[in-house]
């Protein structure tokens, strides 16, 4: 039987997947090139440092750690003036109401995010209480699509990765649940995200009584 579920934050929980794409969209324009939505689906999931390495071979330039570090810094600054506007209102449709089924059902949460942003964005949206257990970006060694994140989340909740079911808007975010040996429902696309078991537009559209026969 299903005795977890583990989220996603960025992407899942809140739309802020755009604004780290605003916020590295604006670092690579000031360098002079340009980043595609397309290309940003690479980067969801990832971490920081891996994201500039990314964004830095699309742009073709070859920059000292320092240099590397100063933009990092400088990216996460305009990411947080956009999360320093964010309120309750920020929540996706139906994250609210899935919540409440799951607490109705007594199914234990976890958070699974690469962010080092995560429990500020939970505070500004009122959801800090909302998990049992928080793993983001500062109690791991390697980001998505390593499954680490999610066998942290599973583990401090005490149940097995079989009785745990994810939820994902990024490839790399499914590829570390299905590593992980979870299942796992995306957020989004269908086309984009083949590897999921299930795919919804947004969490208004599922039940809970429709991941617990998974
Ligand atoms: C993930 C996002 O949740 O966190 C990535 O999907 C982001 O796009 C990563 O790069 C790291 O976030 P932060 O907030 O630590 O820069
Ligand atoms: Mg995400």
């Amino acid at each position: 039987p299903i005795k977890a579920l583990l989220f996603d934050l960025d992407g899942v929980i809140v739309d802020t997947a755009i604004f780290h794409y605003q916020a590295w969209r604006r670092m690579a324009n000031s360098l002079g090139f340009d980043i595609s939505e397309e290309f940003n689906e690479q980067l969801k999931g990832i971490s920081r440092t891996e994201s500039l390495d990314l964004i830095l071979a699309q742009g073709g330039l070859t920059l000292s750690d320092e240099q590397k570090a100063d933009l990092a810094a400088r990216k996460n600054g305009w990411y947080l003036e956009l999360v320093s506007q964010m309120t309750p209102a920020d929540i996706l449709p139906g994250v609210t109401d899935f919540f409440g089924q799951v607490k109705a059902a007594r199914l234990k949460t976890a958070l699974g995010s690469v962010s080092k942003n995560a429990r500020l964005i939970l505070e500004r949206i009122g959801m800090l209480d909302d998990f049992d257990a928080i793993i983001d970006g500062t109690k791991i060694a390697r980001g998505k699509p390593d499954p680490e994140v999610f066998l942290k989340g599973a583990a401090e909740l005490g149940v097995q990765p079989a009785e745990s079911v994810v939820f994902e808007d990024a490839v790399a975010g499914i590829e570390a649940a299905k590593r992980g040996g979870m299942r796992v429902v995306g957020i989004g696309d269908p086309a984009v995200l083949t590897k999921a078991d299930r795919v919804v537009a947004s969490l208004a559209e599922l039940s809970l009584d429709e991941v617990l026969i998974f």
